[in-house]
């Protein structure tokens, strides 16, 4: 448990954040609406209550139950007591409503909650307003030198997006259920109201389909969920907020399908699952068997999914096969359509027939944009924000995936500043602004497995939710970042792994316990950004691939790093805080500079790690001439310019990814470096 960390807003010098109001933040994650803070505080011992005065939901029930076992975990305290009468109770709950018996899209998510020294009230419209409640109370719980307390508070709270998702990809490599469920139970921490489960793609089709039982038995590799399975989960979801909405890929990103089912392809194959390199399948959309298949399976699926929304994928359609088929090339001409685009779309007509037919509406990503396409069809953009203002504009509602992608290993304050309401949507009528239901954060699997997606997707999800849940002006990343770090803590209570996991995988990469000196190395490595990450897993994709080398064991934001980087800002400000700044780089780039020799031997023995050594190398060097630097800068002298370019090639390579990894104090040193020896 973290101490309780009062952020104070510079109120009093900015008119802009008084009208916010938002005195403070405390350390909450998403910063709610709006938050009036008082004097004193509630203590939390072990005669707390919590219990329900409203709508009897067994939704909130169960909520409240977990409510109280998170925060007897989080506290380490036995809590037991049950109130004699609700509304006595240390935190009394009122929701109005249960809420729909399907969770909707733009139900009322609001709650009030209110804490005197005595007891807290939280009260809401609905059953989910509440439980968001119920987070926000459980991030105001830290220890104080009364015991643990919460701070005498009232919030005010809505989300400013209905839509607030997070896409997993569990086709490029299969994620367990109960991984899955702790990820909800995240998701849930910081509000978010969506998973989007990408269930089918080349590489496998993630669902037992009873009707076409070929899918998952040619198709999956072994690994998929049974129906009975997707059920519970589903229900799992629900009991915290957060809708289930499936994607099955159609008609590229389909090899998984015609695997098993290759006469539904345009080519007659055979194909594999899995992840091999093999020639991409289409869908034949000029059959009526195709669409005969589809409307069997999505009439099976629909039964699992009880969510509005059915999501068709239709990106990166490789239309080669239809190229190369001329049944369906004179199936083009004769239906006077001018490209495999204009069949695309004719293919979404009829899939947007049958989806409809079983009671969903359609999702796609932004290639199904056409203007044939009925209009109650939901555009997700992963290509850009301008594809988002078009949909809008063209009457389509839309979600922003694109600046949200996981997978490309940001850092959370570069996701954080993406708005889907900035870009082309920023010229966007009132009337066309209203249909951006908000985003999806992507956590595409080509890279992670079940062992790293909860360090890939956490913290920084917590950034992106904060961006879909808080008000517009919330954006200042200084603060973000304080609260990031956090509720990242907090987030390992709920059994999530990406801080626990990170010593055991280290250990794996050394062989031995002591992991003393390559902890100093990995802490300031991230994984390479973007589609980079070749080297050690190399194209064509190799099946099972190991990702157990120092990249998937790196945290995929240097939390070092980052404060390194502030301790060199504050430095150059010229401050009073300079000398204390001074001396902190100091003992850092001390320490790094006599890692290579504590780390040298572990580096040769472990073959997992053979490929760190020039990084090892490299940082000893930065370091060294960190300090060079800092030594000139002392006695206000130059270095010299054969100095300064020997030095720029240690931090070119460094900031060139090797064994698929950044080190990333790098730039901080070069602006040490820079100031040491001005160019003239
Ligand atoms: C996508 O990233 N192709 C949706």
């Amino acid at each position: 448990m973290r101490t309780l960390h009062v952020l104070v807003i510079a109120l009093s010098f900015s008119p802009s954040l008084a009208a916010m109001q938002m005195p403070s933040t405390f350390s909450l994650m998403p910063v709610p609406a709006k938050v009036q803070a008082g004097s004193g505080q509630l203590v939390i011992d072990q005669s707390f209550t919590a219990a329900s005065t409203g709508t009897s939901d067994g939704r909130l029930e169960h909520g409240i139950a977990r409510f109280l076992d998170d925060l007897s975990r989080q506290t380490g305290m036995p809590l037991t007591v049950r109130p004699s009468d609700a509304a006595h109770a240390t935190l009394a709950i009122h929701a109005q409503s249960a809420g729909r018996k399907v969770q909707e899209l733009g139900e009322d998510e609001s709650y009030t909650l209110e804490i005197n020294a005595s007891h807290a009230t939280l009260t809401a419209p609905t059953a989910l307003g509440a439980l968001h409640g119920l987070q926000t109370f459980m991030q105001l719980v830290a220890p104080t030198p009364a015991g643990f307390a919460v701070p005498v508070v009232t919030v005010n709270d809505q989300p400013r997006f209905a839509w607030r998702g997070l896409l997993i990809d569990v086709c490029r490599h299969f994620i367990p259920l109960d991984i899955m469920k702790r990820n909800l139970d995240g998701m849930a921490a910081l509000k978010m109201n969506v998973l989007h489960l990408h269930l089918s793609d080349n590489e496998g089709f993630r669902i037992e389909s009873k009707r076409f039982p070929k899918l998952q038995e040619l198709g999956s590799e072994g690994q998929y969920y049974t129906q009975a399975e997707v059920r519970e989960f589903v229900a799992y979801a629900r009991d915290r907020g957060i809708r289930v909405m499936p994607e099955f890929e159609m008609p590229g990103h389909s090899r998984s399908i015609v695997v098993g089912y290759p006469e539904l392809a345009s080519q007659p194959g055979p194909y594999k699952a899995g992840r091999i390199a093999q020639t991409e399948p289409a869908l034949d959309v000029t059959q009526d068997k195709t669409y005969k298949f589809l409307d069997k399976l999505i009439a099976e699926m629909v039964q699992l999914f009880p969510d509005a929304y059915l999501h068709i994928g239709g990106d990166e359609v490789d239309d080669r096969p239809w190229d190369s088929n001329p049944k369906i090339q004179q199936f083009i001409r004769a239906h006077g359509m001018k490209s495999n685009r204009d069949l695309q779309a004719y293919f979404n007509q009829r899939l947007q027939k049958i989806v409809r037919k079983h009671g969903k509406i359609m999702m796609g990503w932004d290639e199904v944009l056409h203007p044939d396409l009925p209009k109650t069809v939901v555009v997700q953009s992963w290509r850009g924000q301008e594809s988002l203002a078009a949909a809008a504009r063209q009457g389509y509602r839309g979600l922003l995936s694109y600046g949200y992608y996981l997978d490309l290993i940001w850092p959370a304050a570069r996701h954080y500043a993406v708005d889907p309401m900035s870009g082309g949507a920023a010229s966007l009528t009132p009337e066309e602004q209203q249909r951006i239901l908000g985003g999806e954060a992507c956590m595409w699997s080509e890279h992670i497995s079940a062992e790293t997606i909860d360090s890939r997707i956490w913290p920084r999800l917590a950034a992106i939710a904060e961006r879909l849940w808080s008000p517009q002006n919330v954006t200042d990343p200084k603060s973000m970042y304080q609260r990031m770090d956090e509720i990242s803590g907090r987030l390992g209570w709920l059994g999530l792994t990406h801080e626990s996991n990170y010593v055991p995988m280290l250990r794996r990469l050394a062989g031995r316990e002591d992991i003393a000196a390559l902890r100093v190395l990995a802490d300031v490595v991230e994984p390479t950004k973007d589609y980079t990450r070749t080297e050690i897993f190399p194209q064509p994709p190799v099946q099972f691939m190991p990702l157990n080398r120092l990249a998937d064991a790196a945290q995929p934001e240097s939390t070092v790093a980052r404060h390194f980087s502030d301790l060199v800002d504050t430095y150059f400000q010229n401050g009073e805080q300079k000398s204390a700044a001074e001396a902190q780089i100091r003992s850092w780039l001390n320490q790094w500079q006599q890692n290579h020799a504590n780390l040298q031997s572990l580096l040769e023995q472990s073959f997992l790690l053979t490929e760190d050594k020039p990084l090892s190398e490299d940082l000893s060097a930065l370091a060294a001439a960190g300090l060079q630097a800092l030594d000139a800068l002392d006695k206000s002298q130059s270095l010299p310019d054969q100095w300064r370019t020997d030095q720029l090639t240690v931090v070119a390579r460094s900031n060139t990814p090797r064994a698929n990894l950044l080190l990333m104090v790098a730039p901080s040193i070069q602006k040490l470096i820079d100031a040491a020896a001005p160019r003239h």
